[in-house]
């Protein structure tokens, strides 16, 4: 079966790697969570790493027990040297390989999603992570943990843009602490299994990364809006609008990624998102009139029932730490992202959500 996923942006991708991504030749890699929106890129990136830039290939191993993969995640193209194990990370996974990279991007992401699956949404961030941990230790691998920006979450004005060193500002009950304490949590497991057992941790801390291969039924706000505009519809903007998000486009965020994965300083924690421009939702509709060259509805409305309230007011990272230490350094403009997110979306969605 071949890929839903632009080519050019894969392409873009591994021009960008190039430099660094030798290291990977002939190593065995880890991935969790590789049949959701960002592992299905990772993947693909590795694919094409091998055919064209490795010496030799990188054995990859995807876990993923398909919990909130969708269509595209149960249908994803296979490759040489990717190996798919359904498999729930919560339960120790058995195996002689011996790693060299273990990657844990398992989640469960989506607010929509997580507000219906609290108790997995903890547990693959807590359980899931320590099994992962383990076997970094046993292998002696490199780790690396995907967290989020919401460990910061509803953070006080002065300290937005948010360096790594901000503690956050996050509640321990509510509709969103099983995403927001689970992956804290997480990174507590990083720092122990590196303070105490010596293992290479590193945690990403990804802001708000749309492109294409978001689902449909995804529910993020891009997905949201982009399949309302597929269906010609108002969009729905939950709450006041006036709360603030970053948007990374895909290509950038890959790039950030696997500048940790490879080069990450042992124990760090790094924040990847791209800090411009700093939008409320409302202001993200204006984005997208401007990218479809038509006026838009639309509604102001309370937040449903399936998602999540107490979102934060603002969300923006401060990037300083991943430039200099990786060179990380996000490229892609919003209204150029929104348009190529859009032009897939628009091959691909029915607009029926
Ligand atoms: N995309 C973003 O903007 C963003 C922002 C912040 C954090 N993150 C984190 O990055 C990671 C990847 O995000 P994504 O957007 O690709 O999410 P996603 O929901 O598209 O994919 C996550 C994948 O993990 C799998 N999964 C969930 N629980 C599992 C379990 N117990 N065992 C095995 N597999 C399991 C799901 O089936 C899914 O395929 C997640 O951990 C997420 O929390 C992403």
């Amino acid at each position: 079966m071949t890929s839903l996923l632009p080519s050019s942006d894969i392409e873009e991708i591994i021009q960008r790697i190039q430099s660094v991504a030798q290291s990977l030749s002939g190593k065995n890699l880890l991935l969790t969570g590789g049949r959701g929106f960002l592992g299905r890129y990772f993947v693909e990136c590795f694919a094409r790493l091998n055919a064209e830039v490795l010496e030799e290939p990188v054995h990859i191993y995807v876990l993923d027990n398909l919990i909130t993969a969708g269509e595209l995640g149960r249908t994803a193209p296979s490759f040489p040297n990717v190996t798919f194990l359904q498999h729930n990370v919560i339960e120790p996974f058995d195996t002689d390989i011996t790693f060299d990279y273990v990657v844990h991007a398992a989640g469960i992401a989506s607010p929509f999603h997580y507000r219906a699956k609290p108790i997995e949404t903890l547990e693959v961030a807590i359980a899931g992570t320590r099994n992962m941990l383990e076997i970094a230790k046993r292998d002696h691998a490199r780790f690396c943990f995907f967290s989020s920006s919401e460990i910061y979450g509803d953070p006080d004005p002065k300290h937005v843009p948010m360096q790594e060193s901000y503690r956050g500002n996050v509640s321990c009950q509510g509709p969103r602490a099983c995403y927001d304490e689970g992956k804290r949590v997480g990174e507590t497991l990083c720092y122990i299994y590196h303070e105490h057992f010596g293992v290479h941790t590193n945690t990403i801390r990804p802001f708000n990364v749309y492109g294409p291969g978001m689902q449909e039924d995804d529910y993020r706000v891009l997905p949201n809006f982009a399949n309302r505009l597929k269906a010609n519809m108002p969009f729905n903007v939950y709450g006041t609008g006036n709360q603030t998000r970053t948007f990374c486009y895909l290509t950038d965020a890959i790039v950030g990624f696997l500048m940790v994965i490879l080069r990450g300083t042992p124990g760090e924690a790094y924040n990847i998102g791209n800090p411009k421009p700093e939008i409320s939702v409302s202001e993200l509709v204006d984005y997208i009139e401007k990218v479809v060259g038509r006026p838009i509805e639309r509604n102001i409305i309370e937040y449903p029932d399936s998602y999540p309230a107490d979102e934060p007011l603002r969300r923006c990272p401060d990037i300083h730490k991943a430039r200099i230490q990786l060179e990380f350094d996000p490229v892609v403009l919003l209204e150029d992202g929104l348009a190529r997110f859009l032009a897939w979306t628009d091959a691909t969605y029915e607009g029926k959500i």
